[in-house]
């Protein structure tokens, strides 16, 4: 079996060992490679988006094209690209984005940059209310937004979610459509973002969803930078509409040098660093993955081309 690995070459170091003993064990006898004269042999692809391969057309035998990535935006809409799609869904991935979301959530929920930056000698005794007295809206409840808005709720936070199709979960209200974001929105202390880039959601937080929101709210994205319009988030934090903005995920990465988050006083960036795809977790979805491929199960994780996701 030849296997593509097609990604940036810092990732090869970090993934070719643990793929060899991974396919090893389970008995997968498989070439990997990092470039290729024969596309037309190779069976598997693993793919990051950032390594510049474009043109699917020559893999005419592949089976699958694997992604390290949970989010594929830049592969989804390929037309050349006629194998199927299969996304990453981790364990790791998943506790990653659950750690960065209650992490930042919690921050602001007890205002902690007043005390990390010092309140200056003035003894100011403010408690922070209870997780229970506060709301966090969730856009988005897959794999990533379900855990994290599970987790807030476990914190005891109001959390609200939403997505495209209604979902029942305990403990979390759940929504779709236009009135249910508008619902969602409308109390939330927190907006936290985790909806896939796709037509549908692009610049979904936007001057008429912002205005939807309580004032002073707190936004995360640690989506995509596509979901939100750059400077109608600006605006609303000048405004006061937003009360701080922390993102993780921006239109262009990295972020250039110049760019007005850089040094607005409210908001944070993280460099896209909220959940990272890690090979000792990864690699056992991958083989499992070409485990199935290779004895006519279907395939873990598939993406919904139509759909985006
Ligand atoms: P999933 O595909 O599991 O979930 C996507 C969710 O978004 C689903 O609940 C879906 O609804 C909802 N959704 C999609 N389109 C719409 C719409 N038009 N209206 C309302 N809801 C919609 O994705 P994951 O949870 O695994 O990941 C989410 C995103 O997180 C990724 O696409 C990626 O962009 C980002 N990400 C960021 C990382 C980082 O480090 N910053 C790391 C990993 C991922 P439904 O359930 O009804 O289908
Ligand atoms: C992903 C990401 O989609 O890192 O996996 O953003």
């Amino acid at each position: 079996m030849l296997i593509l690995f097609s990604a940036p070459p810092e990732l090869w170091d970090r993934y070719s060992a643990q793929l060899s003993d991974g396919l090893l064990e389970a008995d997968l006898d498989a070439t990997i490679v990092t470039e290729t004269d024969t596309p037309e042999a190779v069976d598997y692809i693993i793919y990051a988006p950032n390594r510049g391969l474009t043109n699917f057309a020559p893999y005419t035998q592949c089976k699958a094209v694997l992604s390290l990535w949970a989010g594929v935006d830049r592969i989804v809409e390929n037309e050349t690209l006629t194998q199927p799609l299969c996304r990453m869904v981790d364990d790791s991935l998943t506790e990653g984005m659950v750690e960065w979301v209650t992490g930042h959530v919690l921050r602001h929920h007890l205002n902690m940059d007043d005390h990390i930056h010092g309140l200056n000698g003035e003894w100011r005794q403010i408690a922070p209310p209870l997780a229970r007295e506060r709301k966090v809206a969730v856009l988005g409840l897959g794999v990533l937004g379900m855990a994290c808005a599970r987790a807030l709720s476990r914190l005891n936070f109001q959390v609200a979610g939403w997505s495209r199709k209604l979902k029942s979960v305990p403990n979390v209200t759940c929504h779709q459509g236009l009135d249910g974001l508008q619902e969602a929105l409308s109390d939330a202390d927190f907006v936290v973002l985790l909806l896939p880039h796709t037509p549908q959601t692009a610049s979904i937080i936007n001057a008429m969803t912002l205005a939807m929101m309580k004032r002073g709210a707190v936004l995360l994205n640690p989506g995509r930078g596509t979901l939100i319009s750059d400077q109608q988030v600006l605006d609303a934090l000048d405004s006061g509409q937003l009360g701080h903005a922390t993102l993780d995920v921006f239109r262009k990465e990295p972020l250039p040098a110049d760019h007005a988050y850089w040094r607005h006083p409210k908001v944070t960036v993280t460099p896209h660093v909220a959940a990272e795809t890690r090979p000792d977790s990864a690699v056992k979805v991958i083989v499992e993955n070409i485990e199935r491929g290779e004895s006519g199960r279907s395939f873990l994780n598939t993406v919904n081309r139509t759909r985006g996701y």
